[in-house]
């Protein structure tokens, strides 16, 4: 299943399907236009993004500014459980390892539970709980991953 999927950097012409996909995911707190466009800049080259039958259907956005770490990741409802996440990550870990960056942090709500299982997984360990990480108020798992 997982080989139908392919992965490329992101192109400001992929904009507006990927706001598409952020806010049918995330309906709470997409994130918009400007500041997709302020990671791009920042962060250009490890900005992917997921696409199968020439559709996008998710992305991963990573910056190593201030430090290493996964700022999101998202699979469209209907490609999950298919290993694209797995993809993402493992193209985003290679493309890493061209930069001197020995480890990779992310923030993750407590009550995300697919998401903490696919970065247990694939080798994130917790680190602690951030009270109040998050705007509507949620806790967050600070978790981190040797490379
Ligand atoms: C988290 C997310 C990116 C995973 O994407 P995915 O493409 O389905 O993940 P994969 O198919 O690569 O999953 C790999 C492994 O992660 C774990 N996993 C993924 N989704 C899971 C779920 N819903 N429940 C339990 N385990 C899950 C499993 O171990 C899975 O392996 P398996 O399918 O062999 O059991 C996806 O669920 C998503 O987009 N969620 C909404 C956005 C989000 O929460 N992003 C994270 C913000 S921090």
């Amino acid at each position: 299943m997982s080989s139908e999927f392919t992965i490329r950097r992101f192109r400001l012409s992929d904009m507006d399907r990927i706001l598409q996909i952020e806010r049918a995911i995330f309906p709470r707190d997409a994130y918009d236009r400007n500041l997709f466009a302020e990671y791009f800049h920042t962060c250009g080259d490890l900005f992917l993004v997921l696409v199968r039958r020439g559709n996008i259907c998710g992305y991963m956005l990573t910056c190593i500014r201030p430090r290493p770490e996964i700022v999101s990741i998202a699979v469209q409802p209907s490609e999950r459980r298919k290993g694209a996440a797995r993809l993402l990550l493992e193209s985003t870990i290679r493309r890493l390892r061209r930069h001197p960056v020995d480890r990779l942090n992310l923030m993750v709500r407590v009550k995300n539970r697919a998401a903490r299982k696919f970065y247990v997984k694939y080798g994130f360990v917790k680190i602690r709980v951030v009270r109040q990480y998050y705007d509507d108020g949620t806790d967050g798992f600070l978790m981190s991953k040797n490379l």
